[in-house]
């Protein structure tokens, strides 16, 4: 593919002869894996382009093995599906659905923003970048509290909120992806959970609810508090607090955070805050004048 052959606009990353056209009318050009991609447990993230809109898009499909299996597929159509009912700054924008023949088999393709940036696991297991700042953390949880209290609004849940789905980009902005666990695709109970930050109820009883989200996105920004992932934070069914000795802060507000992430992390959902901005607004007001040591 080249300007030869008529596409002026592709950018040469997608110009190479390992890229395959997406879509019956051949709109996207997905780039070959050395360019982009992204392994999950079943599937992956690729970079493509779309040539009617003139843009980079992010495609999320399943890796061979998973797309023979018919619960893989329709799970991922239900998962485009799920995301196409949200619109908000904080959550990946789905662009489309794309349904792929290869013989008997049909195979749906997420087409959504590229988000130009890395996940905040990337981020957590980057060395070269050391620990977050406070002011960095707080804009985070914010961000992600908006997005969080906006899909319960619209009665959906996440269902796997945590440091590999949650992206941020070079200018800045946060945003939620992977809905393969949203009580959306799997109506509801969670189909699987997350070692450290799933809520000890989807553990038990596959609960899928509000608080569940609630739970993972305080053992988020735990996380990111203690720049560890678990077990390494120690959160346990009943987390075992650990002192904030990572900042200079007074013990006044090292107490109030501990305080609010035992809430936050509560075994009974019944005690835990209601809304993520609430959980939010207190830990900023906490940890606003926390440093760095
Ligand atoms: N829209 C996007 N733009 C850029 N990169 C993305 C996008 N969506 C996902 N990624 C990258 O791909 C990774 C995997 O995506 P996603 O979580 O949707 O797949 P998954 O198969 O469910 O993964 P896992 O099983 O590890 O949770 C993300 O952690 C992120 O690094
Ligand atoms: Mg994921």
């Amino acid at each position: 593919m080249s300007r030869e052959n008529g596409f002026s606009n592709l950018p040469k990353d997608f110009a190479t002869p390992g890229s395959w056209f997406l879509g019956q009318d051949r709109r996207y050009v997905v780039a070959e894996e050395r360019t982009y991609v992204k392994r999950g447990t079943s599937s992956k993230i690729l970079k493509a382009f779309d040539l009617r809109n003139d843009m980079v898009v992010a495609v999320k499909t399943l890796e061979e093995d998973a797309a023979r299996d018919i619960n893989y597929r329709s799970m991922l159509f239900r998962e485009g599906r799920a995301m196409s009912r949200f619109n908000h700054p904080n959550i990946v924008k789905f662009y489309d659905l794309v349904m792929e023949r290869k013989g008997e088999i049909n195979t749906p393709h997420i087409i959504m923003e590229f988000v130009d940036g890395e996940s905040l696991l990337d981020r957590l297991r980057d060395d070269n970048q050391g620990p977050m700042t406070p002011d960095e953390i707080i804009d985070i949880s914010f961000q992600m509290a908006s997005a969080l209290d906006y899909i319960h609004k619209e009665g959906a849940t996440h269902g796997d909120v945590k440091p590999n789905n949650i992206l941020k980009s070079i200018d800045g902005a946060v945003k939620l992806t992977d809905f393969a666990n949203s009580n959306f695709v799997s109506l509801k109970n969670a189909r699987f959970f997350s070692p450290g930050y799933s809520a000890p109820e989807m553990a038990l009883d596959r609960a899928n609810t509000p608080s569940t989200d609630l739970f993972s996105f305080v053992a988020t920004v735990y996380a990111l508090v203690h720049n560890a992932l678990p077990p390494d934070v120690a959160m346990k069914i009943e987390p075992q607090f650990l002192d904030i000795r990572r900042y200079e802060i007074s013990n006044e507000a090292n107490e109030g955070l501990k305080a609010l992430f035992r809430k936050g992390m509560a075994f009974d959902p019944s005690k835990r805050f209601y809304l993520c901005s609430v959980f939010a607004n207190r830990f900023a007001n906490l940890f606003q004048n926390a440093k760095n040591l």
